[in-house]
């Protein structure tokens, strides 16, 4: 069984796929973490993101693995463990930026479907439904307004330690969601057969609850 949960940043996906992955004891499948290893890996080889030919050409020198767990994800490059190294603002904007490059979504496109292979899985990103796992039984397209995601995400950041004004978030969030939305390949668009939640003024646990209710239907 895989649940396919897509929409933009700050909508809340991660905290809500990892509670319904928990609660289902399904894996939880974070596939932006491997676009963000990506784009660690060209910031660490002072690679321009938006050079698609240089970045491709990184891909062939790169080893990427990821563990999965019901409520974690741990993501090694060339057998460095990366994970705490790749939610920094930096990271996100690359992340973003690289996964424009039909070469780097080619090279992920086998690494998220081996994982959905492993068993059942919760697998949260952009392209999940319409792409990673089109035929995927149960898919989610979490939306929210953007003042509120501006506000979760910019949280999320000060508990991390970073420094920097909700405007500049906001504004990071904008050109992410720009970006992500009108890229030629697998942009981010809700699957046809998604079923649409806007988490503007739910909380967590009542988007899980309502998640629930629809997977359990189908187990
Ligand atoms: O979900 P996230 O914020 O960790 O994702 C970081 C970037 O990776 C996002 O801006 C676009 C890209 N991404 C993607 O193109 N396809 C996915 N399935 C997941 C993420």
């Amino acid at each position: 069984m895989i649940v396919a949960i897509d929409g933009p940043a700050g909508v809340g996906k991660s905290t809500v796929a990892k509670l319904l992955a928990s609660r289902l004891g399904f894996l939880y499948l974070d596939t932006g973490a491997l676009y963000r290893a990506v784009a660690w890996g060209v910031l660490r080889h002072g690679i321009e993101p938006t050079d698609a030919e240089a970045v491709a050409g990184l891909l062939t020198k790169l080893s990427l693995q990821m563990e999965v767990t019901s409520n974690d994800v741990t993501v090694s490059m060339n057998g460095t463990d990366v994970t705490k190294d790749l939610r920094t603002p930096a990271v996100s904007a690359a992340a973003s930026v690289v996964s424009a490059i039909p070469a780097v979504r080619a090279w992920l496109l086998p690494v998220q479907r081996q994982i959905g292979n492993k068993g059942s899985v919760v697998a949260e990103g952009r392209d999940v439904g319409t792409k990673v796992f089109p035929s995927a039984p149960v898919k989610f397209f979490l939306e929210a307004d953007p003042t509120v995601r501006a506000q979760r995400r910019h949280h999320e950041l000060v508990a991390a330690g970073h420094r920097g004004a909700i405007e500049q978030t906001s504004a990071e969030l904008a050109g992410r969601d720009d970006r992500d939305r009108s890229r030629a390949m697998a942009p981010l668009i809700p699957a046809e057969d998604a079923q649409h939640i806007d988490t503007s003024s739910l909380s967590a646990d009542e988007v899980v609850n309502r998640m629930l209710a629809v997977v359990t239907a189908k187990l």
